[in-house]
């Protein structure tokens, strides 16, 4: 019996660097050969396929819809159907797929498009060794149980005394939603060198990500992030995040 996903989900204020983290990660987990990986964008605002250096034909949120209007083809029921327009919507690149929630339709509700995330999942999931879900800023899919509970959940923060509070708020809604506070961690992005070190209390970041120049040049030049040198300072930072994760993820198993 193969064994169940290591599940990430990253949160975090908009802006902060949670796409660019993402695919970074994901990135890293190839490298270090911790394939498959599953790709979730569940940001509204969906870029991770950029960053990632992918196309996405059809979202989650685009089968809505269809799933209840079309007629469904005979000799099948409608969850083989959403079953089969599910593989259709992930997308498959080296060493990882891709799905994306796509926005909320209609009345802004995503309950549907969730219902089917979470069945499809279910369905999928034990292909692979990490799950990486890069969220929109607020606690939606935690607290509507779309992605389940996250084995980790990443809250990515710039450095500073704000981003800090906003880590805190963060992590209170994350542990009202019933996640332990172990698995809760803060990574602290664009860290610029010669400032001064962030007094962050009792919690310590499980990361600290360098501003860099070849982040904003890959942001400049419309190429994939996941895509920057290897020895560049974030890349290399989030490799060695993706090693930390890994023993999480033996210590779990
Ligand atoms: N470590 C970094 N160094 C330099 N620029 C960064 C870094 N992380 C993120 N950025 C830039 O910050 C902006 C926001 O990042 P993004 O990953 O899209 O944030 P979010 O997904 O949280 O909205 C982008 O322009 C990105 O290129
Ligand atoms: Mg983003």
């Amino acid at each position: 019996m193969p064994k169940r996903p290591f599940t990430i989900a990253l949160s975090g204020k908009g802006g902060t660097g949670k796409t660019t983290v993402s695919s970074l990660l994901i990135r890293s987990f190839i490298d270090i050969g911790e394939t498959p990986v599953l790709a979730v964008d569940a940001d509204p605002n969906a870029n991770l396929h950029e960053a990632l250096g992918v196309t996405v034909v059809e979202t989650l949120g685009s089968m809505r819809e269809e799933a209840f209007t079309r007629h469904i083809p005979p000799g099948m029921n409608r969850q083989d159907y959403i079953r089969l327009r599910f593989r259709q919507a992930l997308v498959e690149a080296h060493g990882f797929d891709l799905v994306a929630m796509g926005r909320p339709e209609g009345s802004g509700c995503y309950c549907f498009a969730n219902d089917l995330l979470t069945e499809c999942m279910f369905q999928l999931e034990r292909e692979y060794r990490f799950i990486v879900i890069d969220t929109e800023a607020g606690m939606e899919h935690i607290s509507r149980g779309t992605i389940g509970k996250p084995d980790m959940l990443l809250i990515v923060s710039d450095p500073g005394a704000r981003g800090l509070r906003t880590f805190a708020r963060i992590k209170e809604i994350a542990m009202q939603l019933g996640l332990e506070p172990e698995r809760i961690h803060i990574v602290f992005n664009r860290f610029k060198s010669g400032t001064a070190p962030v007094d962050i209390g009792k919690d310590i970041p499980i990361a600290i990500i360098p501003d860099d120049s070849q982040v904003e040049a890959a942001d400049l030049a419309a190429t994939p992030v996941s895509q920057i040198p290897a020895d560049s300072p974030a890349r290399i930072a989030v490799l060695n995040l993706a090693q930390k994760i890994r023993i999480f993820a033996q210590e779990r198993s």
